[in-house]
């Protein structure tokens, strides 16, 4: 098994499957939680191979791009089948893929370290620069408001609710985003996520010191 032309070949697919993609998991997307997966896998002794095949995999099966989350797990498991992955590597893949792309409520905890890491890895993409970038993007394409005093962020929400509800980019902050740190998996993350923690709540100071016009 040729783990270069394997992550070679995986880049390709996923910059062909997901070139039209405008709900947030565009290439670059994938680029970025790649890189991080490998930083955080790095400090963690976690398997780089692994890491790296899942971060560039993760969202081909996303709910968003196919009929169903289990229509999208076989894409990703055909795909790794044609490209000769050993199956023990198969299976591990697998499994950190649906476990990621598990929306329900009873959310199963990430196994193993590999996918501690790629599920840190994407969660540490909506935080930070680039997430407040990427929610005010989604909340443009959905057609929220940027920010409305008059809508408070809603708390205990249902998935049917927070699809349908009307909120803002700035809501989005207090209703999943300043919530975050506290979930991530592994310790070289959670040095990261504190930091793109802490830059979210300077933004949301100067944003709302601009909003009264005091600064
Ligand atoms: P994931 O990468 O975990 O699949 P989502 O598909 O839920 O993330 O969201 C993609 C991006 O859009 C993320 O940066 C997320 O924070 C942002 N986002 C999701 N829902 C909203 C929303 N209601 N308002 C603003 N931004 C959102
Ligand atoms: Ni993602």
């Amino acid at each position: 098994m040729d783990k270069q032309a394997i992550l070679q070949a995986a880049e390709s697919y996923v910059k062909k499957e997901l070139s039209t993609d405008s709900s947030g998991h565009d290439w670059w997307h994938i680029y970025r939680v790649r890189n991080t997966a490998l930083t955080i896998a790095r400090n963690e002794n976690a398997d780089l191979f692994i890491c790296e095949l899942a971060a560039l995999l993760h969202d081909i099966a996303d709910e968003k791009l196919n009929e169903s989350e289990e229509a999208g797990l076989k894409k990703v498991q055909d795909w790794l089948i044609e490209n000769k992955v050993e199956k023990p590597y198969i299976d591990h893949v697998i499994q950190i893929i649906s476990t990621m792309s598990f929306k329900g409520g009873n959310r199963q905890p990430m196994e193993t370290l590999e996918g501690k890491v790629v599920q840190d890895a994407d969660r540490l993409d909506a935080l930070g620069a680039v997430g407040i970038a990427r929610t005010f993007a989604y909340a443009g394409s959905k057609g929220d408001l940027v920010y409305a005093p008059e809508l408070k962020p809603r708390t205990s929400l249902t998935k049917e609710s927070y699809r349908n509800g009307r909120s803002t980019a700035v809501n989005h902050f207090y209703e999943k985003l300043l919530k975050l740190k506290d979930l991530m998996n592994t310790e070289y993350a959670k040095t990261l996520a504190d930091e793109r923690h802490r830059f979210m709540e300077l933004y949301l100071e100067q944003f709302f010191s601009e909003w009264e016009g005091e600064k």
